[in-house]
């Protein structure tokens, strides 16, 4: 098989041959016909993760073909078309994920290569409606916009919510996810394209974050959102505060731009906030999230491809962020 390789950080990928994978006890071998990259796997190409250890396959997501089932898979997964939930060992609780929850792509061996090994477990029929690429874009990105929005963030239809830096993987997903179901969604953006990206595809309207007057002028047009669904954190972080609704819901999957600075913990308590915490999903909030994507016919919003050999430019381009949606690997 062949595998774009971590061998260090700060270096490119190295596309090495290998010898093809065997299933262990539980497992399945699938042969990838897409794979998608998140922010992740730059973050660990930069040293900026934790726990890297070369050298390993990076990649989370993966769309193909079960090509071998181990001792004690039943047959029924064989030349199935599947997606992979990236999220290994959640545990029990819906509420967080267990101490040795570990993502797929770092330490264990992900999907940037023509084959992956996963337990059987993390499999799910590939949605019919989508192609390979846009089932491989699904998986993590999807995820965690779906737990972000409704599992924490409990989003109703007509409420209004806020989604900030739109251009983002999880970002869009959050976008289609909410237009779908019946809230009012504002963007912020430091594009204008991306913003009108947005609109087409049901957002209210946006905001340029990197201007002066861009929260003013949200609570001009949007009000105040019951719901604000952020990744950036850092000095933007305060405007949030001040923007959400009384009683509203604040979730953070990520912090691009590092902690805030400071927290005005007293307009936190005054307006009776939440501040909420988010990472990927639990093996029921992957299931409700396919559920989810195939009621409502959402197609992934992919802004490239590549080929598996020319990864390394796709994540070269992650380091200035122009894309709107994924980045997606094809594998021959
Ligand atoms: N906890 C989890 O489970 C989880 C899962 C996935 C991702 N994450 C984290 O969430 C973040 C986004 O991940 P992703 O995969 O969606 O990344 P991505 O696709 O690479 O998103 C990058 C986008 O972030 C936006 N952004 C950057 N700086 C910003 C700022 N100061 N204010 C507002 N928006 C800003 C930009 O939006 P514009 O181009 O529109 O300006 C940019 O396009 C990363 O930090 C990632 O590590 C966490």
């Amino acid at each position: 098989m062949k595998a774009l390789v971590l061998k260090s950080v700060k270096a490119p990928l190295e596309l090495e041959e290998r010898p093809p994978l065997q299933p262990g006890p539980g497992e399945v071998v699938v042969r990838l016909r897409a794979a998608a990259l998140n922010r992740r796997d730059y973050w660990i190409t930069q040293g900026l993760y934790p726990g890297i250890e070369p050298p390993v396959i990076l990649g989370s997501d993966g769309a193909g073909k079960v090509s071998q089932v181990g001792a004690g898979v039943g047959p029924s997964w064989e030349g199935r078309d599947v997606i992979i939930n990236p999220g290994l060992g959640w545990g029990e609780m819906q509420a967080a994920q267990a101490n040795d929850f570990q993502i797929l792509g770092l330490p264990r061996d992900g999907t940037f290569a023509t084959e992956v090994a996963v337990p059987a477990s993390q499999l799910h029929p590939q949605p019919s409606h989508l192609s390979w690429q846009e089932a491989a874009a699904l998986p993590l990105a999807g995820v965690t916009a779906y737990r972000a929005l409704f599992s924490q963030g409990e989003l109703k239809a007509g409420e209004t919510v806020l989604i900030t830096g739109i251009g983002g993987g999880v970002a869009t997903f959050a976008l289609q996810f909410a237009v779908a179901a019946g809230a009012k969604v504002w963007v912020t953006s430091s594009s204008l394209e991306k913003i009108q990206r947005a609109v087409q595809l049901g957002a209210q309207g946006g905001f340029d974050y990197t201007g002066e007057s861009w929260a003013k002028e949200c609570a001009k047009r949007a009000g105040a959102p019951e719901l604000i669904i952020d990744s950036a954190g850092g000095p933007g972080y305060a405007a949030l505060i001040n923007l959400a609704a009384p009683g509203g819901r604040i979730v953070n999957y990520g912090a691009t731009a590092g902690p805030p600075p400071k927290l005005d913990l007293f307009k936190v308590f005054w307006n009776q906030l939440r501040l909420q915490g988010s990472t990927m999903g639990s093996p029921a909030d992957f299931a409700a999230m396919l559920d989810f994507v195939e009621t409502h016919g959402i197609k992934p919003i992919i802004d490239d491809t590549f080929p598996l050999a020319d990864g390394n430019r796709a994540i070269e381009q992650m380091k200035t962020s122009p894309q709107f949606g994924k980045y997606v690997l094809t594998v021959e």
